[in-house]
C-alpha cells in the first residue's frame, strides 16, 4: 500500500502572513490523521519563515503517526532531530532565496556530512530519507551510505506536460528501479495533485508519496478532511 504524508507547511504559512496564533498546523495534523493521512511531514527550515520550533516540539507530543521532520544537512539541524526524534528525517537542500525546495539534495556534497551524522540519527532511532532528483549518480551515493528511504523528486514531472511528462515518468520508473534493487525504500514527492498522482502512486513497490500545496490548497474550498480524504483515495 502506497502511503500518504501530508505535509503541513503551508498551515503554518498562513499564520505567519499575519505572525498570529491560527491556523495552528498541530491542529492540521490531527485533523489529517482523523482523515486518513499515514504521517505528517513538516520542514523546519533554517528561516523559520513557516514551521517553528513550537510546532514541531507540539507535533512530537500529539501526533500519533509516524512525524517526517524535512531539514537541511546542517549539525545544528541533526543536534535538533536527535533530541526531537521523529521516527523519519528527509534531508532536503536549503537556499533562503527559494519559494520552496528547488532541486534534490546534491548527495554527493553532502556525503561527508552525512557520514558523520549518520550513527547519531540512526542510535535515535531516526529513519533517515534523502531527497534526490531520479539520477543514478544520487542514488549510488545514497546506496553507499546505507541510507534507509530515497525520496524522488517529482518537481520535473509534475511541470511537464503530454510527451514529457511522459519521459518524466520513465525517468521516475527508472530510478524507482535502481532504488529498490539497492534495498531502500522508495518515496516521492512535490507538486504531486489530485491529477497527476495517479502514475507515481502505480510505480512498482511505491511506499510513501509527501504532499502537501495540493492537499491544503484544496481544503481552502472543501476543508482538510475531505482533501485528505481524496488524496488517500487516488493513492490507494
Ligand atoms: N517532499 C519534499 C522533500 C518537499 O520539500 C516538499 C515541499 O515542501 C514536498 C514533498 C511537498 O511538495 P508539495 O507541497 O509541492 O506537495
Amino acid at each position: 500500500m502506497v502511503e500518504l504524508g501530508v505535509n503541513i507547511d503551508h498551515v503554518a504559512t498562513l499564520r505567519q502572513a499575519r505572525r498570529t496564533y491560527e491556523p495552528d498546523p498541530v491542529w492540521a495534523a490531527a485533523l489529517c490523521e482523523l482523515h486518513g493521512a499515514d504521517s505528517i511531514t513538516v520542514h523546519l527550515r533554517e528561516d523559520r519563515r513557516h514551521i517553528q520550533d513550537r510546532d514541531v516540539t507540539l507535533l512530537r507530543q500529539t501526533v500519533s503517526v509516524p512525524l517526517n521532520l524535512e531539514m537541511a544537512c546542517t549539525e545544528a539541524m541533526f543536534a535538533f532531530a536527535c533530541e526531537l526524534k521523529p521516527e523519519q528525517v528527509t534531508l532536503v537542500p536549503e537556499n533562503r532565496a527559494e519559494v520552496t525546495t528547488e532541486g534534490g539534495l546534491d548527495a554527493a556534497s553532502a556525503e561527508s556530512a552525512l557520514r558523520e551524522a549518520l550513527p547519531a540519527l540512526r542510535q535515535a532511532g531516526i529513519r533517515v530519507s534523502l531527497f534526490l532528483d531520479p539520477e543514478p549518480r544520487q542514488i549510488e551515493i545514497a546506496a553507499a551510505l546505507r541510507i534507509e528511504a530515497v525520496e524522488l523528486h517529482t518537481g520535473s514531472y509534475a511541470l511537464a506536460r503530454g510527451a514529457e511528462q511522459q519521459c518524466e515518468l520513465e525517468r521516475l520508473r527508472a530510478a524507482g528501479a535502481l532504488i529498490r534493487q539497492a534495498g531502500m525504500l522508495l518515496h516521492a514527492g512535490h507538486g504531486l495533485n489530485y491529477t497527476n498522482v495517479g502514475p507515481v502512486a502505480a510505480i512498482e513497490e511505491m511506499r510513501e508519496l509527501n504532499i502537501g500545496h495540493a492537499i491544503i490548497s484544496r481544503a481552502v474550498f472543501v476543508g482538510l478532511g475531505p482533501a485528505v480524504a481524496e488524496m488517500k483515495r487516488l493513492i490507494s
